[in-house]
C-alpha cells in the first residue's frame, strides 16, 4: 500500500510536466579525477547538458512550472533573480520556447556591458527591469507588473527566485529516478550524491526521489549562501510540502538533510583560490567545465570530504553538475591569475 502510493506519486509527477526534452542527461565516469584525488569511484551527472540556455538544473523544475502556467492560460511570465541568475535566463528561454512573453526583474544596477546570462536574456528579447536590493519592495514591484499586464488583458504568471516550490521539487525526484535507472543498467548502486544548494529545490527533489524509490543514496549538498540550519529547514520544508501536494506519505525533519555551509567562505558568488583550483582540476583531468558560483563550491566540498576520508574507496559518488556555465566568463580575471 505504502509502496503503491509512492509509485503513484512518481507516475503523477510524470504526467504533470511539460517537456523541454534533452533527458536523460549523460552519466559519465570520472576516473582521472578519482585517481588525482585518490578518491572513491566518481561519476558526474551532466545536468549542465539539459535543454534551454546552455543547460542547468532549472530545466527540470521549469517543466512543472510551465505546465502549470500553460494550464492557467499564461501568456506572460514574470520572474525575479540576480543580474546573472541562471534561473531567470532559463525561464526566459523556456517562455520563448512556448510562445510566452518573458518579463525579468533583475536585482542590481544595470551594467554598462551585458555579459553572461544577462547577454542571453537580452538575446531572448526579454523585457528587463532593474531594481535595487532585495526586500519586500521586490514582491511589490512584481505584483504591480502583474497587475499592469492584467489590466492590458494578459494572463501573467509569477515565478519566484530560484523556482524552488513544492510544485517543482518533483523535477529532481524524477532526476533521481533517471539516475537510479542509469546505475541499474551499469549493475551498480549509488552511495552518495554531491550537489550545490541555493534555494533548495534540487536537494529537496533528490531526497524526495530517494524516499519514493526507497534507495539508500545519501545526498550531500554545499550551501552557497544560507547557513546550514536555514538550508536544512528550507529543504525539509520543500520535501514535506511537495509530498503533501503529490499525496504521498513522505515526511522528513531538517536533521535528515545533509547540507554543509563550510564552503560559502567569502560569500555568495565570490570566487577564491580553492574554487579556482577545483575548476581547473576538473577541466584538466576530465575536460569538464564547472561554474564558479554553484558547482565550483560543491566540487570544493567533494574534494575536501575526500581528503577528510569521508568516503570508502569503493563508494560510488555522483557529482550532480547543475550547470551555470554562462557565468564562467565573468570570472576571467580571477581564473587567469593562478
Ligand atoms: C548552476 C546552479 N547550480 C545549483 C543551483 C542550486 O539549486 P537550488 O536553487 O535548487 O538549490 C542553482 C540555483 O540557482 C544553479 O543556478
Amino acid at each position: 500500500m505504502v509502496k503503491s502510493s509512492k509509485l503513484m506519486a512518481l507516475q503523477k509527477m510524470h504526467t504533470q510536466k511539460t517537456c523541454f526534452a534533452g533527458f536523460p542527461t549523460p552519466l559519465q565516469k570520472m576516473p582521472r579525477l578519482s585517481k588525482a584525488l585518490n578518491g572513491p569511484r566518481l561519476f558526474v551527472k551532466r545536468d549542465d547538458m539539459t535543454d534551454l540556455a546552455f543547460g542547468g538544473n532549472k530545466a527540470r523544475k521549469l517543466e512543472f512550472l510551465f505546465a502549470d502556467a500553460q494550464n492557467k492560460g499564461a501568456d506572460v511570465v514574470i520572474c525575479v533573480g540576480a543580474i546573472q541568475s541562471n534561473c531567470v535566463c532559463m525561464v526566459a528561454a523556456a517562455a520563448r520556447r512556448l510562445g510566452i512573453k518573458p518579463v525579468l526583474v533583475l536585482v542590481g544596477e544595470e551594467p554598462e556591458v551585458y555579459d553572461g546570462n544577462l547577454l542571453l536574456d537580452k538575446m531572448l528579447s526579454a523585457e528587463i527591469h532593474f531594481i535595487e536590493g532585495y526586500g519586500p519592495h521586490v514582491d511589490d514591484y512584481m505584483n504591480r507588473l502583474a497587475e499592469q499586464y492584467k489590466k492590458q488583458g494578459h494572463h501573467p504568471y509569477v515565478i519566484p527566485a530560484g523556482a524552488s516550490l513544492p510544485l517543482t521539487v518533483p523535477g529532481y525526484a524524477l532526476a533521481m529516478e533517471e539516475l537510479v535507472n542509469q546505475f541499474h543498467e551499469l549493475g551498480e548502486t549509488i552511495d552518495y550524491i554531491v550537489c550545490a544548494c541555493g534555494t533548495g529545490g534540487t536537494q529537496a527533489g533528490l531526497i524526495f526521489g530517494t524516499k519514493l524509490l526507497d534507495t539508500k543514496a545519501k545526498i550531500l549538498a554545499a550551501s552557497v549562501f544560507a547557513s546550514k540550519t536555514d538550508a536544512a529547514n528550507t529543504v525539509a520544508g520543500l520535501v514535506n510540502r511537495s509530498a503533501k501536494l503529490f499525496g504521498v506519505g513522505v515526511s522528513i525533519v531538517p536533521e535528515d538533510v545533509a547540507v554543509f555551509d563550510d564552503y560559502i567562505k567569502e560569500g555568495y558568488g565570490i570566487i577564491n583560490n580553492e574554487v579556482t583550483s577545483a575548476l581547473k582540476l576538473v577541466a584538466h583531468t576530465e575536460g569538464i567545465f564547472l561554474d564558479p558560483i554553484y558547482t565550483g563550491k560543491a566540487m570544493v566540498m567533494l574534494i575536501d570530504l575526500i581528503k577528510k576520508g569521508y568516503f570508502k574507496a569503493d563508494d560510488n559518488v555522483v557529482f550532480f553538475h547543475t550547470g551555470g556555465l554562462p557565468a564562467l566568463f565573468l570570472y576571467k580575471t580571477e581564473l587567469q591569475k593562478q
